[in-house]
Order: structure tokens, then sequence, then C-alpha cells
């Protein structure tokens, strides 16, 4: 990201959330949340009350929704020992890359990490330290438009061999009956984390690996995988329009929302958008796992998630850590799972009727969360940036048709082995 942007993304915030009419703010806390569907409404509400009550005040930073411009924006900042942000929404993916930045909140976490997801906790820890605290957690599922299959007698695809031939099916129906707009598939295909996420995915689900095993060795030249990676392609330009290849998570939300895609791959956020009051698709969506890879594959969801991080050169790193237990704490958490659909990361939370009310889906997530597949985080560490971009790239230049799959995933496992050192990371 370049310093122009850097700058008119600092700038643009400073929404300052005073306490209390008159109270004397003891202190001014910065938080980076980011904005994918009702993230900053939430974030904003959430820290006002939290203002509010200890007296204090906080300004938010808004920041990119591209989770890699995101993390380029925080390295930057963080680099050059920064304090212009106390508090940092930082990708679950993406602790381990921070590390050497971030507040050690066992101190100061009173044991609370011990009620949520042992996935998650596992993920926020390095070296023995806490170093975020969860904030919500993802797995890619399947929206669909249940009125739109009732009318073409067809049934939620099993396989992604299914999903095409249902899109297709309906696409070309729709756009017969006037809607020139229908796409039949959409799904986050800019080179950007976000198509790490979708492509691990698909390549999972048919049988293809997690790009590096847990025992660190690269397993990304395999048949499966050049199988995903093409019928991946082959959605590009028939069920999928060609601007998925610049499509992050909101951008793919546009045309479900506007009621102009049957299928949609995206995280459970977009189930409150879906819902809200105004929706044109409000009561027409249907949510499922993603399909499998061919009738022997598997249903595979990528795991993500966000956390909050405190930033060690934070001059109020004590007060930022408190405000992070409460903008992570259950309070919070349930707020943000009626009103917007984020996942809880304390499992007591999916037993909540008020949660699942809003979120009829939300029980049979804790199924898919259960085995939902991890990026390589852990075992490349340091590396996963690297890694992840070489995979992203690769299969980019599959999905816009300037390198096949075979060649693209031969070149990958190059790539890889030289960011490796020969798989010793
Ligand atoms: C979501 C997920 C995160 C993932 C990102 C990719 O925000 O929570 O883990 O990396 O999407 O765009």
């Amino acid at each position: 990201m370049n310093r122009t942007t850097k700058r008119a993304y600092l700038s643009l915030a400073a929404l300052a959330l005073a306490g209390g009419a008159g109270a004397a703010s003891a202190a001014t806390l910065k938080i980076a949340c980011s904005g994918l569907g009702k993230e900053l409404e939430l974030c904003k509400s959430a820290s006002q009350e939290w203002a509010k009550s200890t007296g204090n005040a906080v300004e938010i930073v808004s920041t990119p929704n591209d989770g890699s411009e995101r993390l380029a924006l925080f390295q930057q900042l963080l680099s050059s020992g920064s304090s212009s942000i106390d508090v940092m929404q930082v990708d679950a993916a993406q602790v381990g890359l921070l590390a050497s930045h971030l507040l050690d909140m066992k101190p100061y976490s009173k044991g609370i990490e011990k009620q949520e997801f042992p996935s998650m906790i596992t993920n926020s820890t390095v070296d023995g330290k806490l170093l975020a605290m969860p904030w919500f957690v993802d797995a890619g599922i399947l929206y669909y438009r249940k009125d739109l299959l009732d009318k073409y007698h067809e049934s939620v695809p099993q396989t992604w061999e299914e999903l095409k031939s249902t899109a297709e099916k309906i696409q070309n129906g729709e756009r017969k009956a006037g809607n020139k707009l229908m796409w039949g598939y959409v799904f986050q295909g800019r080179a950007y984390e976000g198509l790490t996420c979708d492509g691990l995915e698909f390549v999972a689900s048919y049988g293809g690996g997690t790009i590096v095993d847990p025992s660190g060795k690269i397993t990304i030249d395999n048949p499966n995988t050049i199988k995903a990676f093409s019928t991946m392609a082959s959605f590009v330009g028939t069920i999928s329009p060609t601007a998925v290849l610049n499509y992050a998570e909101e951008e793919s939300r546009g045309p479900f929302q506007n009621g102009n895609a049957v299928f949609m791959r995206n995280w459970p956020y977009a189930w409150a958008a879906s819902q809200a009051p105004d929706s044109p698709i409000k009561g027409h969506v249907g949510v499922t796992v993603l399909p499998k890879g061919g009738a022997n594959g598997r249903n595979a969801a990528t795991l993500g998630g966000q956390e909050l991080a405190v930033s060690k050169y934070s001059k109020n790193a004590a007060l930022a850590a408190d405000f992070v237990l409460f903008m992570t704490g259950q309070h919070v958490q349930k707020e943000r799972a009626v009103q917007g659909s984020y996942n809880p990361t304390f499992p007591a939370l999916y037993s909540d009727p008020e949660i699942l009310a809003a979120n009829p889906f939300m029980a049979s997530l804790q199924k898919v969360f259960a085995s939902a597949v991890a990026r390589p985080t852990s075992v490349t560490g340091a590396k996963y940036n690297q890694v992840s971009t070489a995979f992203f790239d690769a299969l980019h230049d599959v999905l816009s048709k300037t390198d096949t799959p075979e060649n693209a995933v031969s070149k990958l496992n190059t790539r890889l082995g030289q960011i490796s050192h020969g798989g010793a990371w």
C-alpha cells in the first residue's frame, strides 16, 4: 500500500467516541477495525459502550477490507514502532506474522480464554504468549436462492459439478426471462488472502490437501489440485462474471444481495445483510455447506476468523488490554452475533436462543467449524504470507486463463520449495 492510501485510511478515520457528556477523558485509544457488512457500525457501538462506562475515549480508524492490504498497513506502521494505533483487528491467519509487535494478553485475560474454542486460542498463542483475543470465527459457506431453486425444480447442489449445471440452468432461464444481470455463482477471486481461502477449500474438497501438510511437506502438486483449479477456472466467464477476478468479500456480496446471483461463497457475516429489512432477497436465502469436489470428494470450508490485539507500542497498553477484553467478551460477541451474524468464539453462545433466532444456521455451523480446513499458518510461520501469496497468484493466473492448471501448479510447487528452503521452513 502506498503512502497516500495509508494517509487516506488513517485520516478518514478519526470518529471520536468520547465518554459520557462532560466527562474528562482519561485517555483516548485508537482501534483499527475493518468494515465487512456491519463490522464498522458494531465496532463503533461497542467502543462507545466501553468509552461511556470507563470515561475514556475511543477513536475508530477505518482500514482496508482486503485482509492482505490491511496486513501491509499494519506491518508498515508497526515496523516503525508507531503508537498511532493501540488496538488492531487482526486476521486469525496473520497473528503469527505480527507476533513480534503484539502485547501478551495473558497477564490481563484472567483465564477467559479457557472458555473459548481451543483452536482459536492455539492459533493466537505464540511461544506461550497470548497475542490476540478471538473476536469471531469464520468458515466458508454456500448461500443459495431458495426461491430460484424452487422455481426451476432444482435441489441444493451436493458437488461443484452439480452447482455448475444448476447455476447455468437458472442463470440462462432468468436471463431469458429478462434479468440480463443474472449470474450463477459469485465468489472471492481477487489476488489476495480471500482467494487463498476460496482456493484452499476447493482444493481440499477434491482431496488435494492443504498446500503444505502439518509436517511441513509441500503437497500442492497433485492431480486433485489440478482438477480443483481447472474446475474453478471453468466457472469464470460461464457461471461467474469475469469481474470475480477482482472481487473480495463485499464485491461478491453485491450481486447476490441485489438479487443477481443464484449462489455465493462467503463468510457468515453475509447472512445478516441478506436478511436486513430493506434486503431484496430477505426470506429467499438458504445457507449450507460448500459442495464436495466430485462424488468422492468432501465438503470443505476454510477456517477463518478475526481477533483483537494490542500493539506493543501503545502508550496505554494496560487500558487497551482492558478495552480488548470488553470488546471480545461474551456480551459484545452476543450483540455482534445477533446484529451482524459474526460467529462467537465462545461455544456456550451457540445455545443462546436470541443468537439462534437471528441466525438459524449457526447451530449447524459448529459442525462445519469442527471439520474446517486450516491454512498452513502454523507450519510455515513467518513465511505464511509468502506461501499464501504464491498460492493466490498461481490460482489467479489460472482463473484469468493466463496459465494452465498443470503449469501453474508445477511452478507453484517450485516456488514453495524456494520459500521453504527445501521444506525446512
Ligand atoms: C475473513 C476471515 C479471514 C480471512 C479473510 C480473507 O475475514 O475471517 O480469516 O483471511 O476473510 O479475506
